[in-house]
C-alpha cells in the first residue's frame, strides 16, 4: 500500500513507520511512505523525511485565500502521490470536506487520548487535567467531527503522581508509536471494512 504521511511537528510515528518498513522490508510490512506532507516548514518530521529520500510538501493556510482552499490544495497535493492510505501523525490541522471527499474512509489519524475522552488539540493537557489515572492512545479513521472517526485501536497508559503533560505525553507516544506501526501494516496487508462504528480487519 502507498501511504501519504501529514506531518506538523517532530514526526516520531512518522520515524516510527520509516523504521518498521526499513526493518521489515516493503513487501513484508505491506506499505511504503511514498510521500509526507505538512502544513508547516522547518519541522523535524520533514528533515526525517528528506533524510529518508522521501518527497515532502508543505501546504501553508496563509498561502491561501481561505481555509476551504488551503483544504483543496492539500487534498490535490496528496492525491498527487496516489496514497492508497493517508495517515495524519501529529497533524494539527482539521482536515475538511474537501480532503474527506477524497480520502474519507482511507485516512487514520493518531491521536494522544483515549477517544472519545479528550478530542482536540490538548488530549493529553486534559487528561492530565481532569486527574484521570489512566489515559492512552487512539487510532481511528478520520470522519467529518473532530476526533470522532470509527476506532480501530486504542493503547492504555497508566498516569503517575509526578507526571507533568510533557512526560505523560512522551510515555503516551512510546505506546501511540507501536500501535500506529501494528495498525497501518495490519490495514495495508489485510484490508479493512467500516461498518458505522465499527472497523473490521479480516
Ligand atoms: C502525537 O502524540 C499525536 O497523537 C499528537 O501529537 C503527537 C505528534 O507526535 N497529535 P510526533 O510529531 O509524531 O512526534
Amino acid at each position: 500500500a502507498r501511504l501519504v504521511v501529514l506531518v506538523s511537528g517532530s514526526g516520531t510515528n512518522l520515524q516510527a513507520l520509516l523504521d518498521a518498513i526499513a526493518a521489515e522490508g516493503v513487501d513484508s510490512y505491506g506499505a511504503e511512505v511514498v510521500a509526507v506532507g505538512a502544513d508547516r516548514e522547518g519541522i523535524e518530521g520533514l528533515e526525517r523525511a528528506e533524510r529518508a529520500g522521501i518527497p515532502t510538501f508543505v501546504c501553508r493556510v496563509k498561502d491561501h485565500g481561505s481555509r476551504a482552499e488551503w483544504d483543496a490544495a492539500l487534498a490535490e497535493a496528496t492525491a498527487g502521490y496516489e496514497p492508497d492510505l493517508v495517515v495524519s501523525a501529529g497533524f494539527m490541522k482539521i482536515l475538511g470536506d474537501e480532503f474527506l471527499a477524497r480520502f474519507g474512509g482511507r485516512c487514520v489519524n493518531t491521536h494522544p487520548a483515549l477517544l472519545p475522552s479528550f478530542p482536540g488539540a490538548h488530549g493529553v493537557r486534559d487528561a492530565l487535567a481532569h486527574g484521570v489515572r489512566v489515559t492512552g492512545c487512539t487510532v481511528h479513521f478520520v470522519d467529518d467531527g473532530v476526533d470522532t472517526g470509527p476506532i480501530i485501536a486504542q493503547g492504555v497508559v497508566e498516569v503517575r503522581d509526578e507526571d507533568d503533560e510533557s512526560a505523560l505525553h512522551e510515555r503516551i507516544k512510546e505506546v501511540e508509536r507501536s500501535l500506529l506501526v501494528e495498525v497501518v501494516g495490519r490495514l495495508a496487508r489485510h484490508g479493512y471494512r467500516i461498518e458505522g462504528r465499527k472497523v473490521r480487519i479480516p
